[in-house]
């Protein structure tokens, strides 16, 4: 688990903020549902049988309640409450969230037990333009953050065609047991398609050869996947097919999708979604379509970073500087008259030496200090001095809102 500092904040609320905006304009709203949930909820809606679920979610009792579970994602829970307050008889609905999840990974770069995440739901529809826009909007949001990111699709079928692939994949993993890793042979029943998400080297031939989901679609399925390119092509957005993309929670249909970035090492993946037709039923719903992503925040941050992108911060426009006991009255009560005109000024409460106060306001980084002395209160001028350039300005005190309202 990690502290953001104040000093990387900045970064967080910059992605925050621009995801908000670029939602906004895709016509999603914001849902916030709590951060602990029914343990079944995931076991239904996730899958008892992925790793997030058996392995890694933190599970624990509360006297005599059902058994509950920190968040290991968003989307059972935002599906709950989609269910529970019967919004289906509301229409399509486009949602967003953020906020922290939890699993008991091994913690590495890019991979920990508290992360966060910024997702999004759409409830209610089946088309594949759907889709696209959705993945176009990420895209979009990526650009915006000035992120270069990799866009890998794929289809993992439906109920239709997948049970008869899975066989198919089995016996084939099956009869290649002896060339597999262990965690592929431990994988092989459980959950077979996560097989050929394994990175491990020894493990590729066989996988590379393993039969192709992608080569069997029923004819809605490879339709749909049709379209949802055609969408994309339309869009101008650049994807790769990866028939080996697969996702780690079992609610996924047809569409599945992943944004990487090689500034991520091996958990490269930023970004992640695809379409989930089943499970609203699954969580006792109306049969209703949907489709949902989520980008997690600590790999965005640390591909802004690689990438060099640095954050934009607010700096106080005005360091006010006391040489005596007037002046630091002075300073308290011109403080007081710039942050209620909106410029953003600090002083050092301590007071002191005017060489720790510079120094402090170095430390915040100040565009102007202001000197404010005995002398500067009785004639009510003062001298404004720039923290680049070290030039020195005469200002009135009387007009220092004026005089700093317009700095940019
Ligand atoms: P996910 O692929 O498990 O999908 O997670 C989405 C993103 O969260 C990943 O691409 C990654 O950036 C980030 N992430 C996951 N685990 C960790 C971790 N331990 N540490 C840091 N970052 C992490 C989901 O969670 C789905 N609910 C996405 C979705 C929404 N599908 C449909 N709707």
């Amino acid at each position: 688990m990690n502290d953001i500092l104040p000093g990387q904040v900045a970064r967080w609320q910059e992605m925050e903020r621009v995801a908000r905006e670029v939602f906004a304009l895709y016509g999603y709203r914001e849902v916030r549902t709590p951060a602990v949930e029914h343990y079944a909820l995931f076991a239904r809606g996730v899958g008892e049988m992925t790793d997030i679920v058996n392995k890694e979610m933190y599970v624990f009792e509360d006297k005599g309640e059902e058994k509950l579970a920190l968040r290991p994602e968003g989307t059972a829970g935002t599906v709950r409450a989609y269910v529970e307050h019967g919004c289906h008889v509301e229409g399509l609905q486009k949602w967003y969230y953020l906020g922290p999840m939890f699993r008991r990974e091994r913690p590495q770069k890019g991979r920990y037990r508290q992360f966060h995440q910024i997702g999004c739901e759409v409830l209610g529809a089946a088309q594949p333009a759907i889709d696209a826009e959705q993945i176009a909007m990420v895209d979009d949001l990526f650009a915006r953050l000035g992120v270069r990111a990799t866009l890998k699709l794929n289809s993992v079928g439906d109920p239709a065609c997948r049970p008869a692939y899975l066989r198919d994949l089995k016996a084939y993993l099956n009869a290649h047991r002896d060339r597999l890793c262990g965690d592929c042979n431990e994988r092989i029943e459980r959950n077979p398609l996560r097989v050929l998400d394994c990175k491990v080297e020894p493990c590729q031939p066989v996988l590379r050869e393993a039969p192709r989901l992608l080569d069997r679609l029923c004819a809605p399925c490879q339709e749909h996947f049709d379209a949802v390119k055609a969408g994309l092509d339309a869009l101008g957005v650049a994807y790769v097919v990866d028939p080996r993309l697969v996702r780690g929670l079992d609610y996924y249909v047809r569409t599945a999708y992943e944004f990487t970035s090689d500034a991520l090492g091996a958990q490269s993946a930023v970004a992640g979604g695809g379409r989930y037709d089943g499970l609203v039923e699954i969580l006792g719903g109306p049969a209703t379509p949907g489709i949902g992503f989520a980008l997690g925040q600590e790999r965005l941050a640390l591909v802004m970073e690689a990438l060099g992108r640095e954050p934009l911060e607010r700096r106080p426009v005005v360091f006010l500087v006391s040489a005596d006991e007037a002046g630091a009255r002075e300073a308290l009560k011109r403080a007081a008259e710039l942050r209620k005109a909106g410029i953003a000024c600090d002083l050092d409460p301590r007071g002191g030496k005017l060489k720790s106060q510079f120094k402090q306001a170095e430390r915040a980084r100040a565009r102007y200090a202001l000197v404010l002395g005995g002398d500067e209160v009785a004639s009510g001028k003062a001298k404004l001095k720039d923290m680049d350039t070290r030039e020195e300005t005469p200002v009135e005190l009387d007009g220092l809102v004026g005089r700093l309202g317009r700095t940019p």
